[in-house]
């Protein structure tokens, strides 16, 4: 701790949260200083937790009189190392769970106000409580919160149709490295009143200031979904299917998943009750939904894209979910991908954008550069493909040393960016930057866009106290 008078910080954030807030027993930190994949391990004096806006702001004031940096943490369930501390002891984190209030939820202006902690599964109850639908939805919303979601600028499963989390976000509350609180929470979807400060601290991941509030947009909810499974026997033929079920269906497509047969068999053998969805091996599989405001005429509609796709030999084996619980066992082999890949042995994780008509060039080329580094790998291709967005994760072999892992990570984060970067894609598309891609971003991105991004920290944080050693 860059204070010479730790104990005396802890004191005076304690006076400021009362005990409830604060969380000094290692023990009992081991949940926030560690990340879920158990890739970063930090240490710090004290985790606080204040309770509102005015405590955040007097927490962040606490901690810059005393050079000490933050590390602003939400669910813990980032991919990146972003809520990690450092090793160092001096750094704090500050957790914004305790920030768990829905302010607001305005149905005719389509809109709710909901604070940092609160749940990703929480804000989505809070809006169907209201006849309403709140869009982003991805494996850990059951634990990550919309503050981590917003500096994350998450994306998940419905980024084809609603967007990630910047397209859905009107106003925000922030309090800055100075200790100020920004209220923006205007709920318009109209305003040019200048830069778009809102847009800024999107995606900065902790490195601009601590979200307290949002304003987030709501939808019409569904009257009815049509999911199916279909097998392909390549990538180009799952992108004409995806060409046509939004020619022929619109909006209404809003979910276009795909996984290798390789990503499947290894949820098949990790993740429990989980069954093969269609009979023998197609190499590609996608996972399609759709959904609409009107309860009829769904699931002929997704029967006509698929029949016509069969017929046109774009599709082998195709099955549509006759229940809801037939369509949640589908979306569990997609979830549990990330959990099977924990269980099988360590993976270097690859979230990438490309334009999704280059996709096809992209994994043949993606897999001869892996086979190259000469390294015992399997590839685990999945992801997003309505957005472009794969995880291209890379499995080794259980028990290889961490000294293998790294040098194995560095050579196979080098052959598939280099790619990426090659094909103008993104070499972090919704995980971010993080602790993991740091160095990585310094590789590849331009030095005016890395000068414009470093103006704009010591804008905001002259004094960097707000998450170091993450994203820039
Ligand atoms: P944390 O992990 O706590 O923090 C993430 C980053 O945000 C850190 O840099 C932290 O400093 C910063 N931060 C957190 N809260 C605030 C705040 N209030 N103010 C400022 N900075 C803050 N992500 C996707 O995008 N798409 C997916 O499909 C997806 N699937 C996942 C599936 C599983 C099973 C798991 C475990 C994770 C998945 N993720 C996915 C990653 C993760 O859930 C998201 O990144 C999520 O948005 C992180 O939210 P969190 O509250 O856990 O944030
Ligand atoms: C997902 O889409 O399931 C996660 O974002 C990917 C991952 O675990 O790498
Ligand atoms: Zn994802």
């Amino acid at each position: 701790m860059a204070d010479r008078d730790p104990e005396g910080l802890v004191r005076r954030l304690r006076d400021v949260v009362g005990p409830a807030g604060v969380v000094t027993d290692p023990g009992a930190q081991a949940s926030y200083t560690r990340d879920w994949l158990g890739k970063w391990q930090g240490r710090v004096p004290v985790v606080v937790r204040p309770g509102n806006t005015q405590e955040t702001a007097a927490v962040v004031r606490l901690c810059r009189e005393a050079h000490t940096p933050i590390v602003p943490q939400g669910g813990n369930t980032g991919m990146s190392g972003g809520a990690t501390p450092d090793a160092s002891g001096a750094q704090v984190i500050v957790s914004t769970t305790r920030l768990q209030q829905v302010r607001a939820v305005d149905p005719v202006n389509n809109t709710m106000t909901v604070e940092a902690g609160v749940v990703l599964a929480q804000a989505q109850d809070a809006a169907r409580g209201a006849g309403r639908f709140f869009p982003l939805s991805l494996g850990a919303e059951g634990s990550c919160t919309v503050g981590g979601n917003l500096a994350t600028n998450a994306g998940g499963i419905a980024v084809l149709r609603y967007g990630n989390m910047r397209d859905l976000v009107l106003g925000l509350e922030v309090v800055l490295p100075d200790g100020r609180i920004w209220n923006g929470l205007r709920g318009l979807r109209k305003d040019n009143t200048g830069y778009d400060l809102r847009g800024l601290f999107v995606g900065s991941e902790g490195t601009l200031g601590i979200i307290t509030a949002a304003v987030l947009k709501l939808f019409p909810q569904a009257a009815a979904r049509a999911t199916a499974w279909v097998g392909a026997a390549s990538l180009e033929a799952l992108l004409a299917l995806l060409q046509q079920a939004r020619a022929r269906c619109g909006e209404r497509l809003v979910a276009f998943e795909m996984m290798t047969d390789a990503a499947l068999q290894l949820v098949l053998r990790h993740v429990a009750d989980t069954r093969a969805p269609v009979a023998g091996a197609p190499p590609f599989h996608a996972l399609v939904e759709l959904a609409d405001t009107e309860p009829s005429g769904l699931a002929d509609a997704l029967e006509q894209v698929l029949a016509g796709a069969m017929d046109a030999g774009l599709v082998g084996e195709a099955v549509i979910a006759a229940s809801q619980s037939q369509a949640q066992a589908l979306w569990k082999l997609r979830e549990g991908i990330s959990q099977a890949q924990v269980r099988a042995g360590p993976v270097v994780k690859h979230d990438i954008a490309l334009p999704i008509t280059v996709l096809p060039a992209f994994c043949g080329e993606a897999q001869a550069a892996v086979a190259r580094t000469g390294l015992d790998t399997q590839v685990i291709n999945f992801g997003h493909l309505g957005d472009g967005n794969l995880h291209y994760n890379v499995l080794l072999p259980a028990g290889l040393p961490p000294d293998a892992v790294k040098d194995a990570t560095a050579r196979l984060n080098r052959a598939v960016h280099d790619l990426v970067v090659r094909h103008t894609g993104s070499i972090s598309a919704e995980h971010g930057v993080g602790q993991l891609r740091r160095d990585e971003l310094r590789h590849y991105k331009s030095p005016v866009e890395m000068d414009l991004m470093l103006a704009i920290k010591r804008a905001l944080d002259p004094n960097l106290i707000m998450n170091p050693g993450k994203l820039l």
